[in-house]
């Protein structure tokens, strides 16, 4: 089959289009056949050899941590799944691939309102979302959120999640972006000097809790802006939160990715915008990703 790998870390053009071996589902596991594959920042970090000095890689390296796409193999003791069931999930450093092997309970149905291009882009940073809001106590009716970076992945779901959960939102975009996050059920808000006046104007009282998705500048907003720390959270900049004891948000969750699911079934969550690559344009994508100001999502369609 044909997979993205990486022989050395570098820029996006140390990525390449292969042949590597097949993979087969062992006991527990599905083989998916990938017809997207979602791209993440971290996937543009550990292409660049951000964690090198953290964690030991061989090479080659194959990455992508998110797949959808119909089961083509079924292992030994796996129940509830058949070939040809349409299936997404989060696989750790896999899923540029043509066929990933998954464990059958992560595995979780796609829901049919759910196009190819959202399904593929949606695990991580619903997963991420997801447990973010979990972290920083919930989100509830009578509350507001503020969300940095609200226009990117992991701030598209977040608004949603927290509209659905009954509360109010205010998000940071550019204004290129604010009509998208109306539509998304967020006020929208520029970032850059003079947010948290502007916040205030929106928000006397301040806001009951921060999702940071960007770092930066967001860090000393939230702080003005929240009472009580322990309803910050902040997806990247590890830091700041330890420094200012807030909290480093994030995490997969396969019942979070279910209810996820559910709420897509049902036309109450989705992921509006996706920009899709070929997989032999994984190179641009990473490109896209790397210049920060992604609507939405970008996957690579590979089937
Ligand atoms: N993706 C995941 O599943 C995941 C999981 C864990 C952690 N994280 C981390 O969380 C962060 C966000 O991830 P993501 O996938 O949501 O990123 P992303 O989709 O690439 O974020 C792009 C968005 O960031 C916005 N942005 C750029 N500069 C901004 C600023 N100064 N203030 C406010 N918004 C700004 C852009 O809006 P404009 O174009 O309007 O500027 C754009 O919509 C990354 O650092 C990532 O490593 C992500």
């Amino acid at each position: 089959m044909r997979a993205v790998v990486i022989e050395e870390y570098g820029g996006p053009e140390v990525l390449r289009l292969t042949e590597v071996p097949a993979p087969v589902a062992g006991p527990g596991q599905l083989r998916v056949r990938v017809r997207t594959a979602g791209v993440n920042p971290v996937d543009t970090k550990q292409r660049a050899g951000y964690f090198s000095a953290t964690a030991s890689a061989s090479f080659p390296l194959r990455l992508g941590n998110e797949y959808a796409g119909p089961v083509d193999q079924v292992g030994e003791g796996v129940g509830g799944f058949a070939v040809g069931d349409e299936v997404f999930g989060s696989a750790t450093g896999q899923c540029y691939a043509e066929l990933v092997v998954v464990e059958a309970a992560d595995a979780v149905g796609k829901p049919a309102p759910l196009g190819w291009d959202a399904a593929g882009g949606l695990p991580a940073v619903g997963q991420t979302a997801y447990t973010a809001l979990e972290q920083i106590g919930g989100v509830t009716a009578g509350e507001t959120l503020l969300v940095h970076a609200a226009a990117g992945g992991v701030g598209t779901v977040a608004v949603q999640i927290a509209r659905l959960r009954g509360a109010a939102v205010i998000g940071t975009a550019s204004e290129r972006n604010h009509d998208y996050l109306r539509s998304l059920g967020a006020v929208p808000v520029a970032y850059g000097p003079g947010l948290v006046d502007r916040v205030r104007e929106l928000a006397p009282g301040g806001v009951d809790a921060a999702l940071d998705a960007v770092g930066g500048d967001a860090t000393a907003v939230s702080l003005a802006l929240v009472a009580d720390r322990r309803r910050i959270g902040t997806t990247i900049d590890t830091a700041a939160a330890e420094t200012y004891g807030f909290q480093r948000v994030g995490g997969r969750t396969t019942p979070g990715l279910r209810q996820l699911a559910e709420w897509c079934r049902t036309g109450d969550l989705d992921l509006p915008s996706v920009t899709g690559y070929p997989l032999d344009q994984v190179a641009a994508a990473h490109r896209q990703v790397e210049a920060g100001h992604t609507r939405g999502k970008v996957v690579l369609r590979v089937g």
